[in-house]
């Protein structure tokens, strides 16, 4: 008999992290599937595929409900742990015009909760699982031009505590993705983003299936193409 694989989506209520969901359940994986508070769409695929979902609530910036939710999945196997959870403020902003508030936000957000809960989290993965991370392709020092600034700067701070991550669980033997979507149409991509949900998230979830058993930490786009830090 074969296994069937599980994943976990840590911001998985709408936009990307819902097709993330949708993507794997459609695939023949468990899926677990996480959320703030209650999402129709969740909803609407558990009554699809009520064998292969389970719904949980949490707010990744509260510590003690990612502790707790580890509490719940004690003796679980989380084969891909996927942090999904993001947000965007002020985006035409600059340091001078944020409000702090803006931006302390999204450092907590997508720098300091993601990595805190793949921290919690990531022993639930066996060794030749994958840990992997919603960052973005603005994340790059690199590449900068100074668009969303403020956000990149959230995310670049998450590549960077990622890479200490890395360090620091290099024995784990897990693949560490920090995973670039491309630019989508969602509530935080726009309509104006060049691509649709099915334009992008096939082609991440096949991207993290190609790196299983392959350890250590990539920064990369859905093709697997790595990007500068
Ligand atoms: N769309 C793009 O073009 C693009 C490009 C590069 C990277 N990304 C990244 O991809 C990820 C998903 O973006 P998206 O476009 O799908 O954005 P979205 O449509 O705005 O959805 C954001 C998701 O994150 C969840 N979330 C936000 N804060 C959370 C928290 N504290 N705890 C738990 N869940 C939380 C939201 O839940 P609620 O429903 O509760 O708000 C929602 O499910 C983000 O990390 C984003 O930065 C997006």
């Amino acid at each position: 008999m074969t296994k069937i694989s599980t994943v976990l989506v840590m911001g998985a209520s709408r936009g990307l992290g819902l097709a993330l969901a949708e993507e794997w359940l459609k695939r023949g994986w468990h899926v677990i599937a996480t959320a703030r508070s209650g999402s129709a769409g969740l909803d609407g695929l558990a009554a699809r595929f009520p064998a292969s979902l389970d719904i949980e609530t949490v707010d990744i910036d509260q510590s003690a409900g990612v502790h707790a939710l580890r509490q719940r999945l004690a003796g679980r196997a989380i084969d891909v742990l996927f942090i999904n959870a993001g947000i965007a403020r002020a985006i035409a902003e600059s340091p001078a015009t944020a409000s702090e508030q803006d931006f302390l936000a999204m450092m907590l957000t997508n720098a300091l909760a993601p990595v805190r809960a793949a921290e919690l989290m990531g022993d639930l993965v066996p060794k030749g699982g994958t840990v992997a991370i919603m960052t973005s392709e603005l994340a790059s020092i690199t590449h900068a031009t100074g668009g969303w600034q403020l956000y990149s700067a959230s995310k670049a701070a998450l590549n960077m505590l990622m890479k200490g991550y890395a360090a620091k669980h290099a024995g784990d033997g897990h693949a560490l993705l920090l995973v670039a979507p491309g630019w989508v149409r969602t509530e935080m991509g726009g309509e104006d983003a060049l691509l649709s949900i099915e334009e992008s998230i096939p082609h991440v979830v096949d991207m993290v299936e190609a790196n299983r058993g392959k350890p250590g930490l990539r920064f990369v786009d859905r093709f697997n193409r790595s990007l500068p830090w």
